[in-house]
């Protein structure tokens, strides 16, 4: 009986999971964070129920370029029928968080695939060089994060001015994956 749940719960997880190389060259999405108070109400109130919110992260717009975005995008489908109040409260926090002096994430990052592996001398020989210009380590030493997400932030990084190669990208993001993850047995 109890081997038979396993099993199954084997089974199942083998059709759940796709191989480990597909995952890997999965096109990275952007994760944008909650925002707080009034603007959650206003994103809760007329958004969330057709899409999420990481969409945003595509875009770097003024005031006038995320109204017009967002009249366009839902023009057919009248997801954007707000008041004046909340349009700017809106408005407002796209354009803080998403103005015109960010940098757009990029639609389409897929991963290379690495054969080679950081090892620790080599990962802070490229952290020194790429990531100490705008922050200090402290700022990658303070967070742990799952390897997926490590990428999102490398990729982010990167469109900020960071500057590595794919490959070295993704052997960094492997290593942070691996040492400043979030796995508690090591
Ligand atoms: C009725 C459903 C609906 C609602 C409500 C809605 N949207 Fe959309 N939104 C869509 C659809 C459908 C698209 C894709 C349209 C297209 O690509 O032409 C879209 C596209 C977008 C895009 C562009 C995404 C991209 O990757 O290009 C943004 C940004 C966006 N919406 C933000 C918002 C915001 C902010 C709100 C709340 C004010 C909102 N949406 C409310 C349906 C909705
Ligand atoms: C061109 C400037 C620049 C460079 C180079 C840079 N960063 Fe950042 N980084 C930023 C800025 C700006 C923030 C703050 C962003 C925010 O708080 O929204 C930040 C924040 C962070 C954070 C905290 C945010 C989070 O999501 O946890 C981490 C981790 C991070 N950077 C890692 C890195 C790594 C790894 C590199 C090297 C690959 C790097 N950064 C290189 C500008 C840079």
């Amino acid at each position: 009986m109890g081997l038979n749940r396993i099993s199954r719960a084997a089974i199942a997880l083998l059709i759940l999971l796709p191989p480990v190389a597909a995952q890997g060259r999965r096109s990275t999405r952007p994760q944008v964070s909650r925002p707080d108070g009034e603007v959650w109400n206003v994103i809760r109130k007329n958004c969330t129920r057709c899409h999420g919110i990481d969409d945003y992260a595509f875009f770097a717009l003024d005031g006038p370029g995320w109204n017009s975005l967002l009249e366009s995008k839902h023009k057919a489908n009248g997801g954007y029928n707000l008041s004046d109040a909340d349009r700017k409260t809106l408005v407002d926090w796209l354009t803080s968080k998403f103005g015109p002096e960010t940098k757009p994430f990029p639609r389409s990052y897929i991963p290379p695939e690495i054969t080679t592996f950081f090892s620790d001398p080599e990962a802070h020989r490229l952290l020194e060089r790429a990531c100490t210009k705008c922050h200090g380590l402290d700022r990658i030493e303070m967070s742990r994060y799952p390897e997926e997400h490590w990428r999102v932030v490398a990729v982010d990084m990167r469109e900020r001015g960071a500057q590595l190669s794919d490959e070295e990208l993704e052997r960094l993001v492997e290593w942070l994956g691996r040492v400043w993850g979030t796995n508690q047995d090591k």
